[in-house]
């Protein structure tokens, strides 16, 4: 492939997700899924030029070392090389214009950064012509979601939301499966974390976003695509556990829910009469040393039949003397090298959801589709998603308000919350 044809892209937030760095040190579960994702969609000759952007540039030779030690040393052939910005002895929470201004329409930035920055920096970004990938939760506000669908259409670009979970090989089957079994009647998920996370978390939980946000979101937008066409969300009513976050030794600030459970009504578009619930509850309080790192099972109902899932516990599970029993998922990123040594989780979805990104924008340069085509193939467009963000933003109005919030169709792709 021409150099020309690859794709640069900009990595917005340099944390976890990202570099498997956190301020603290490498982070216990270092997932660094994107940056590794990307060093070898550039050696398979999909990617050119990369660049990352955070708040404060002096964490950049930490991170660095990081990946010199965790990526370059552990996978063959990996040019872990990117611009950093800011400088390694500047900060600046405004950096990602700085970044996005050096590159160029048609380039691609991917965010990985606190909740309540994913607006602004996806728009900045559409505003400019680069196609976006922002992670889960698009958006915290439902207007914010719908402006971005606005935008990606003006300005011609891709935006889509990292929901890796559809190309899970289990839920994307099960999805196909669930439609099969005529009108919805009840689905209910569980995602979880241990409470440690809440260290982890500490400098924005219960301030900046919820645990609803950070992992319910997943699990809605697998109902949501399930049920896409067949029925909609009308009601949403919200309750949460509160008490542990907030005590010793976490002691999150006082608005921090501990779990989060939202109780939602939906009704088909086809059969006045059949209506449907769905309980979506997540936690950041799960015990310790359960051998997950996130527990994430649901179970969904239909007229004819009925489907169960445990993605946490998959057959595969390797105990150690010192720590104990632990429950793998290598169909997510596998980690260990290929036979030849270099990085061998292609397969994984939490490196295809990036993937998929990278060959649209690729095929939407190269003139041979456009971003509405990815719409109509069920991808986890940002228009695709809107019933996902009007759900979780439902739900803190919820608790924020203690009330019921109605979710009602305006018009044409508009959705307003009541
Ligand atoms: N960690 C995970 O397992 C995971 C998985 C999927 C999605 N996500 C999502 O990714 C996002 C980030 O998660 P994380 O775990 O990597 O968080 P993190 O706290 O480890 O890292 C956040 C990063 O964003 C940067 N940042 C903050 N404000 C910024 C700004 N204005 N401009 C540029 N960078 C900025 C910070 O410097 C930091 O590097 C969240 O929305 C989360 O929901 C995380």
């Amino acid at each position: 492939m021409a150099m020309a044809n690859k794709l640069n892209v900009l990595m917005c937030g340099t944390g976890e997700y990202t570099t498997g760095w956190t301020g603290s040190g490498a982070s216990k579960s270092d997932k660094k899924v994107v940056a590794l994702t990307l060093f070898d969609l550039r050696r398979l000759g999909k990617v050119n030029k990369l660049g990352m952007v955070g708040v404060n540039g002096s964490k950049f030779p930490a991170i660095r070392s990081h990946l010199h030690q965790n990526i370059a040393q552990v996978y063959k052939d990996l040019d872990i090389s990117f611009d950093g910005f800011p400088g390694d002895t500047e900060a600046d929470p405004e950096a990602y214009k700085v970044a996005i201004d050096k590159f160029k329409p048609g380039d691609a930035v991917v965010i990985f950064t606190p909740d309540n920055t994913h607006y602004v920096i996806a728009r900045y970004a559409i505003e400019r012509g680069l196609h976006v990938l922002v992670t889960k939760p698009a958006t915290q506000l439902l207007s914010h979601h719908l402006d971005l669908i606005r935008l990606s259409r003006e300005h011609n670009v891709l935006c889509f939301v990292e929901h890796h979970k559809r190309y899970d090989p289990v839920y994307s089957d099960a999805r196909v499966r669930a439609r099969t079994l005529g009108e919805f009647n009840f689905f209910n998920a569980w995602m979880s974390q241990p409470k440690s996370q809440l260290e982890t978390f500490r400098a924005w939980a219960g301030k900046d976003s919820d645990i609803s946000y950070y992992l319910s979101s997943h699990h809605i937008d697998i109902c949501c695509w399930i049920l896409q066409d067949r029925a909609i969300p009308t009601r949403v009513v919200a309750s949460a556990a509160t008490g542990i976050a907030t005590s010793e030794p976490y002691n999150c600030v006082p608005e921090t829910e501990d779990t989060i459970t939202l109780l939602v009504d939906w009704q088909s578009v086809t059969s006045p009469k059949h209506k449907g619930t769905a309980v979506y509850t997540a936690s950041w309080t799960a015990p310790l040393r359960s051998g997950v790192h996130s527990a994430q099972n649901w179970y969904y109902m239909g007229e004819k039949g009925d489907i169960n899932i445990d993605q946490a516990h998959r057959g595969y599970d390797v105990t150690v003397d010192d720590t104990g029993k632990a429950w793998y998922n290598p169909f997510y990123m596998k980690y260990s090298p290929s036979e030849s040594g270099h990085f061998d989780g292609q397969r994984g979805y939490g490196y295809i959801s990036i993937e998929k990104f990278v060959d649209a924008a690729g095929s939407v340069n190269a003139g041979t589709a456009q971003p509405s085509d990815f719409d109509a193939r069920g991808l986890p467009t940002i228009a695709n998603t809107v019933l996902t963000t009007a759900i979780l933003n439902a739900g803190r109005i919820s608790l924020d308000e203690k009330r019921a919030v109605g979710i009602t169709k305006d018009g044409e792709s508009g959705w307003i919350l009541q």
